[in-house]
């Protein structure tokens, strides 16, 4: 029988991107997709690529018992964290796209988001969901806090140099992100005349996912990790490629570099060691390419995934699959473009 999954903020981009998945996965059902601006409204009316495919429509909330397996928090940090509550009460389990579990310390979200946290509690109940390193932990758990998507690519392509030990945990992080990666409200950054044919950098030092790439470093390594993490715009709807510069520790060359890579994703069906990881190749899919090249004492370490993908929906659907018992794989199984 399938699993029965529901999803609070049907209406975004990562609503829908959960929802083009899922309809197709052998074994879960989307059976509510919640919307406060456009319940009663069909879903295909806000995401017309899904006629035929999800036949629902928006409902304002979740149901008080409603019979579901597991729900997807599709929301904004701040959102998510009114909804966790009652739905951990419930045993049902939750994936939260949203950054407000991602971090283990409290002072540290209210200074990076700029708001009180209201659910502390269930902060040491959320494993951080990337399942190639903590895939065990996120089996047993409750609630995945999935993680940002300039993480998500950051983390996958400095991982195997921090975990081996072989470069300092302090990193120059440059990160290009296309525009879906800032949700579906308009902005005037976003603008098409601002974004089009150009590209920029933005929130430098300041953005939040700082503190999030900061704190995994430092678990990986097991001392302080540090990023001057620097993120761009660039004209393109999807896709992060984040390139990543350490300090090695280790005199390797390139071969017992790439050797690094190979060893710590031995077995991962979604990481790919490649020459030159390029966006287009991951777009559409779960999959992410990664690289490394030694220049002087530096490695430079690069990670390209779809930001909707791996670096959301795709990536909270692979925690959902092992949170559930599913082949890991279920539902994600499709390759990249080739042009
Ligand atoms: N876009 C990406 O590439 C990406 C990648 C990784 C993580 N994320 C994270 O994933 C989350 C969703 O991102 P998105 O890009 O899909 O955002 P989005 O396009 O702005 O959509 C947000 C959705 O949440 C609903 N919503 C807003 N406030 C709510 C509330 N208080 N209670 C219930 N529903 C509420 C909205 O619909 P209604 O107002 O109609 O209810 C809408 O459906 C964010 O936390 C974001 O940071 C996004």
């Amino acid at each position: 029988m399938s699993k029965k999954a529901g999803i609070i903020g049907g209406t975004g981009y990562t609503g829908g991107e959960l929802a083009r998945i899922l309809c197709r996965h052998p074994g879960i059902e989307i059976v509510v997709m919640t919307s406060r601006q456009q319940a009663g409204k069909p879903v295909s009316d806000a995401h017309g690529h899904l006629k035929g495919y999800v036949d629902l429509e928006f409902s304002s909330a979740l149901s008080p018992g409603e019979d579901l397996d597991v729900v997807f928090l599709a929301t904004p940090h701040g959102a998510s964290m009114q909804h966790v509550p009652a739905l951990m009460d419930s045993g049902v389990k939750v994936v939260d796209l949203s950054g407000d579990y991602r971090l283990d310390d409290v002072e540290t979200y209210e200074r990076w988001y700029g708001m009180d946290h209201s659910d502390p509690g269930n902060i040491p109940n959320a494993v951080y969901g990337i399942p190639e390193l903590y895939r065990d932990d996120i089996r047993r758990s409750q609630l995945v806090a999935n993680p940002g998507c300039y993480p998500t690519a950051t983390i996958l392509a400095m991982a195997p140099l921090l975990k081996e030990g072989v470069a300092d945990p302090d990193a120059i992080v440059d990160a290009k992100s296309g525009t879906s990666g800032a949700g579906m409200s308009p902005s005037p950054r976003l603008h098409h005349p601002r974004c089009g044919e150009t590209i920029l950098a933005y929130g430098v030092g300041t953005h939040r996912h700082t503190p999030e790439i900061e704190m995994v470093m430092g678990r990986l390594a097991g001392s302080e990790g540090k990023a001057l993490f620097t993120p761009h715009l660039m004209p393109v709807v999807r896709g992060i490629l984040s390139t990543c510069y350490l300090e090695l520790k280790e005199d390797l060359d390139a071969d017992e570099l790439r050797a690094v890579y190979e060893r710590v994703y031995a077995g991962e069906r979604f990481i790919h060691y490649v020459d030159e990881p390029c966006v287009r190749a991951v777009a559409m899919s779960n999959h992410c390419q990664v690289s490394v090249r030694r220049v002087g004492g530096r490695a430079v370490a690069f990670g390209a995934i779809d930001n909707l993908v791996k670096g959301a929906s795709g990536q909270a659907v692979q925690c959902a699959n092992l949170m559930l018992g599913f082949d890991e794989a279920a539902g994600l199984d499709v390759p990249g473009m080739g042009v």
